[in-house]
Parts: C-alpha cells; sequence; structure tokens
C-alpha cells in the first residue's frame, strides 16, 4: 500500500442518511464498543447507562460482583428501564412498577398473581455481551462476534505491559466536544498527523514531535507513536492504540497519564467526542493537577481546533464540487503520511461488504 495512490471514499459515504443507517447495521452493532472503565461500578449495584447508536444499554455490577450488560428495554410494554447512573439494589420500571434484579431477572411485576399461566421465571432483561479488557468494560451486541481477545490479538497483554496499573487508574477529568461531521470524518481526523504541524501548534511544541510522529497499522489496531519534548523521563513518550471502530487509548506523556478517546455517532453529520484522562492512583497531587489542568487546556487548543477542521471537511463534503480526493501516502511513511485513514477505509469496505467504496 505504502506509496499507492489511493482515494478517499465517495463523499456521500458521509452525508447520505442510508449509509448513516447501514453503519449503524454492519459497523456499531457488530464491533467491540467501549462503555468505560471498571472504576466507574466500583460496588454490588453501581450502574450506567450507555448508548451504542440508537441502542440504550444498561451496564451494572451484579450481587456476585460481576460487570453484566442489558438492553434497557423493559420486558413489559418496553419502557425505558432507568436513566443515568448510581448504585440501586433492583431496577424498578417508571411505567407498571415491574422490578428487575441486578442480574436481569424480572422479581416482581404488580398484579401479574392473578393472571394465570404468568410465570414471572421466564421473563429477564435481554442481555449484552460484555468482556472486561485491561481494565475497559466494552459490549457487543453481536451475539456471533469474536471475542476481544480474538480481534485484537495480543493486544491486552501489550496494553498491560505499557501501563500495568491501567485496570486500577482514576478518572480525574472527563469532557465531550459535539464534532458538525460524520463519525468517519472525525475519526480519519484522528488517524493522520499530516495536519499537526499545520493545525496543532500547542502539542506539537510543548508536548511532543510532529516531526517524530509514527503511525503503522496492523489489522483492528493502529499503533502512533511520537516522542515526547523536553523531559522523557519524568512524563514517557506518546503511545497511542487506535481499535476499531472508534476508540483510541493513549499513554499520554505528562506523567505517564492515560488518555481515553471516544467516538460516537449521533447523527449522519454529528458525533461526540469524549475524552477521558486518567492517573495512577499513588499520582501526587501536583502532578494530578497539572493532568487536569491539560485536560482544560485541551479543550481550547487541539479540541477546538479539530473541532473546526471536522466542521470544515463536512461542509465541503456537503458540496456538490467534491466526491473523492486523493491521499498522501509517501512510500516511507513519515509522519506527513495518511496511510492510516486508508486503513481504515479498508476496514470500512470490508465491514460494509463493499469492495470498492469510492464510487
Ligand atoms: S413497561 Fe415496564 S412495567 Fe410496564
Ligand atoms: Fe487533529
Amino acid at each position: 500500500m505504502t506509496g499507492e495512490n489511493l482515494t478517499t471514499l465517495s463523499s456521500r459515504f458521509y452525508t447520505d442518511p442510508a449509509v448513516f443507517e447501514s453503519d449503524k447495521e454492519h459497523v456499531f452493532y457488530r464491533t467491540w464498543q467501549y462503555v468505560g472503565h471498571v472504576s466507574a461500578l466500583p460496588e454490588v449495584g453501581s450502574f450506567l447507562t450507555v448508548r451504542i447508536a440508537d441502542e440504550s444499554l444498561i451496564i451494572v455490577r451484579d450481587e456476585s460482583e460481576t460487570v453484566r450488560a442489558f438492553y434497557n428495554v423493559c420486558r413489559h410494554r418496553a419502557h425505558r428501564l432507568v436513566d443515568g447512573e448510581g448504585c440501586k439494589s433492583r431496577f424498578v420500571c417508571p411505567y407498571h412498577a415491574w422490578s428487575y434484579a441486578l442480574d436481569g431477572k424480572l422479581s416482581q411485576a404488580p398484579k401479574t398473581e392473578e393472571v394465570p399461566g404468568f410465570d414471572k421465571t421466564r421473563i429477564a432483561l435481554r442481555e449484552v455481551r460484555l468482556e472486561l479488557f485491561a481494565g475497559l468494560m466494552f459490549v457487543n451486541l453481536d451475539d456471533d462476534a469474536q471475542s476481544m481477545a480474538d480481534v485484537f490479538v495480543g493486544l491486552e497483554q501489550e496494553l498491560l505491559a505499557a501501563k500495568p496499573a491501567l485496570s486500577s487508574m482514576k478518572l480525574i477529568f472527563k469532557d465531550q466536544i459535539t464534532h458538525q461531521s460524520n463519525w468517519k470524518v472525525s475519526v480519519e481526523n484522528f488517524s493522520e498527523c499530516y495536519h499537526c504541524p499545520v493545525a496543532h501548534r500547542y502539542v506539537t511544541s510543548n508536548l511532543y514531535s510532529a516531526d517524530r510522529y509514527r503511525v503503522t497499522i496492523e489489522d483492528y489496531v493502529v499503533r502512533h507513536f511520537s516522542e515526547r519534548l523536553g523531559d522523557r523521563e519524568t512524563h514517557g513518550d506518546l503511545y497511542v492504540w487506535f481499535l476499531w471502530p472508534n476508540l483510541a487509548i493513549e499513554l499520554y506523556p505528562l506523567h505517564r497519564c492515560i488518555s481515553i478517546r471516544h467516538f460516537a455517532p449521533i447523527t449522519p453529520r454529528t458525533t461526540v467526542y469524549t475524552y477521558l484522562w486518567f492517573v495512577d492512583p499513588d499520582l501526587p497531587d501536583d502532578a494530578v493537577a497539572e493532568v487536569a489542568q491539560l485536560g482544560e487546556t485541551y479543550r481550547g487548543t487541539n479540541g477546538a481546533e479539530d473541532e473546526a477542521i471536522v466542521a470544515a471537511v463536512q461542509e465541503g463534503l456537503e458540496s456538490r464540487s467534491y466526491d473523492v480526493g486523493q491521499l498522501v501516502i509517501p512510500p516511507q511513511l513519515t509522519a506527513q503520511s495518511e496511510h492510516a485513514v486508508a486503513h481504515f477505509q479498508r476496514l470500512y469496505a470490508q465491514a460494509l461488504g463493499v469492495g470498492d467504496s469510492s464510487t
């Protein structure tokens, strides 16, 4: 693929509502989707609700401390069971008060004792596959999907070798930016650093080198690396693992903290970009404050810069003047290369079952 002339996806893939529906079906309802770090569910009954495209899910720690996922849909007449997050001993539906235990089984349903043949032991919330992966929780709505260990071969060990404390990290900052762009525009923008020296002066002057940036592709994982500018001993370098299709785990060169980046598709032209910053539990307070400060600074620098870029790209994709462009992939795969964009588009075409998505 190196040095090839490759074109981008045709613009309709970023604008057509029918393509967006197909993306949900072929990508988001069949791949492993990040739903949080285990620290979000500290005790029995801790739960959170998440959306995977149009589907709402409950993630909960049950009585046996197992983390489980269920569709957030009451089995009676389909009311949403719960909102937000918190801690509960059972879930009571706000419509007719059917209640469910933490393992999803129906425990009470008012007046049903009087209904002949009503067997509450046969009713339970519909469960969704959930796997823990280096302290991160992932769900997959496809019952036949390969396990995470089979999709991301060797990756859990690699992540834990790079950051042994991954599952005990502490969340210290979280923010979201709504991108006015299709989710693929946002992910493709994340996948290359060709634009970094042009658009990201703050991070490439203070944190890591734009020249030493390298991106390597391998099946469902894309790795990014760059050297920390300045004190590499204290802060380490930048390592990024991008997991198909919409999650990045970054070992970030500021006190070796972890930054998680997630792209959630909302509409064909809206994507919510969430970024979370985690630190080692024993990191000194002044260092924690520095990482939290970067979280704040990020919004006004890199975050705002990418937000403006993706909105301007989406506008161009809507133009009648544009259909396909050309990717820049020099043979040496330097920092200024878009090979990971090509790789993303290849995985996308494969997911949709189309050979050539430039048409
Ligand atoms: S829909 Fe939930 S109890 Fe009726
Ligand atoms: Fe960027």
